[in-house]
């Protein structure tokens, strides 16, 4: 009896499929107000040109430096392409820790211990005093003026460090520096910027370009989300030049920002936004993403248990405690193998008196929560699919999507509901999903090797 109550109660969280088509028009004429040259300076989705003007073909080669900063992990990577034919990519990486008071701290501070970690990377790898090409996957939103010029607008996520908004992160960056005035003339006679900087939807959308042609789509569902796409340059109204495409990144973790999605944010929605590091920015990022999944369902069990549907109507410290009840106990409740042991052991350690009837309310609530965010992504990317489709004239659309992010991978159920509704909300499109293997870091070197390539061939 109580589940049929709290599946009722959870209605406010189910999105029918008329809705989602109308949040996926929603985000259609934001798309278009981020892409107009006097539209984008108010608009919620940002639309930032990459300079990003073409994804592999093959013949990129080189040795790289690549940092990736943003998501779970930071690394450092020394990436090496190696042959034309064989599509080879070696890399050695380490991963290095960022203390939280790292992440909030002043910049100054957060750009020293990257170049502490580059430093004692290549001193491993006996690189040391060896200058290469710098690929640097910043997953933040920046306002790129070229490759190499990239103004942070603001942090999202869980960073919020002093003195960089505004700024340009290659001036900030010593690592940027040290290899800046390199100029590179292996091959012939040129000479390009050393530094390319990247959102990680791009490093992701090159990594799987590499493998596969058709990948002109790069979606990171994750500690946050995003995506990038290939778009046609005489739609870039900020950029100059009519021909061929740039990818733009879209930083659509910032629909809704204007108040467009007020009918389906919930209190709890409301709630989650009101107690992060950035109140009133990334509204969608907050409904989908990695860093707010596990709050959202916190509180809602604490309001469960407060109207006696759940725990006998008892909360413990822990479950009150913001943050306590993690992202990736979503995915292992979920599993259908092993989760109702999991979601006891889990219950027990947040202290909380479950029975079997409160681990299958929790289960119904985990699978809300994520199953609204597998169908929103869903919603966005029908949006920049049937875009692409439209841009180019076409009935049909085939394309590949390359993925990365820990919601994606590591959740048992995410990606199968995305593709059956994705496929629901742009049935004129045939998409391929590419899982990203080694993360933005060989993404970051391609970028770097084709802006290269193309540099060589305008000579
Ligand atoms: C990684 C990429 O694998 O995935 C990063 O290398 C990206 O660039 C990340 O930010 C996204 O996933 P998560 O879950 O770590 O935020
Ligand atoms: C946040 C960032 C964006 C990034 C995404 C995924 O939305 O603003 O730049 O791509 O997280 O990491």
């Amino acid at each position: 009896a109580t589940l049929r109550k709290v599946e009722e109660w959870l209605q406010p969280f189910r999105l029918p499929k008329e809705k989602l088509r109308e949040v996926s028009a929603r985000l259609r004429k934001d798309l278009i107000r981020g892409l107009g040259k006097h539209t984008h300076h108010r608009a919620p989705v940002k639309m930032l040109p990459t300079f990003v003007r073409a994804t592999p073909d093959g013949t990129e080669k080189g040795d790289f430096l690549a940092l990736d900063l943003g998501g779970t992990n930071f690394r450092v990577l020394h990436v090496r392409v190696v042959e034309e034919q064989q599509k080879m990519v070696k890399m050695d990486s380490k991963i290095c820790a960022i203390p939280q008071e790292i992440m909030l701290g002043p910049g100054e501070q957060l750009f020293d211990h990257i170049a502490a970690c580059l430093s004692e990377f290549l001193e491993s790898l006996g690189l040391k005093g060896h200058t290469l090409p710098l690929g640097f996957t910043f997953s933040f939103p920046c306002e790129q003026i070229d490759i190499d010029k990239c103004i942070l607008i603001r942090w999202t996520k869980g960073f919020n460090c002093s003195g960089v908004e505004g700024e340009d992160v290659v001036k900030l960056c010593p690592v940027c520096h040290s290899v800046l005035p390199m100029a590179i003339h292996r091959r012939g006679d040129y000479d390009i910027s050393s530094v390319a900087m990247l959102n990680d939807t791009v490093g992701t959308m090159m990594t799987c370009g590499y493998r596969d042609k058709s990948c002109e789509i790069g979606m990171i569902i994750g500690t946050g989300t995003n995506a990038c796409y290939m778009e046609e340059m005489k739609n870039v109204k900020r950029v100059e030049g009519e021909d061929g495409r740039m990818c733009i990144n879209t930083e659509w973790g910032g629909f809704g920002d204007d108040g467009s999605l007020k009918d389906i944010l919930t209190e709890f929605d409301v709630e989650v936004d009101r107690s992060s590091l950035n109140p009133g920015v990334h509204t969608f990022e907050k409904m989908i993403s990695g860093m707010y999944l596990g709050e959202i369902v916190r509180l809602i069990l604490v309001k469960l248990a407060q109207e006696k549907m759940l725990f006998g109507g008892e909360v413990s410290e822990a479950l009150l405690t913001p943050d306590k009840f993690e992202t990736r106990y979503i995915s292992e409740i979920e599993d259908d193998a092993t989760g109702l042991a999991r979601a006891q052991d889990i219950l027990s350690e947040l202290e909380l008196p479950a029975g079997p009837e409160d681990c299958a309310v929790v289960h119904l609530v985990c699978s809300t929560i994520s199953t609204r965010s597998a169908e929103l992504t869903a919603a966005a990317l029908a949006t920049v699919v049937n875009r692409i489709r439209n841009n180019r004239g076409l009935n049909h659309l085939c394309t590949t999507v390359g993925v990365d992010g820990t919601v994606y991978k590591k959740h048992p159920k995410f990606s199968h509901r995305l593709h059956d509704t994705v496929h629901i909300l742009a049935p004129k499109c045939d998409i391929s999903f590419l899982l990203s293997e080694d993360g933005s870091g060989k993404g970051a070197a391609m970028v770097t090797a084709v802006a290269q390539r193309l540099a060589m061939q305008s000579r």
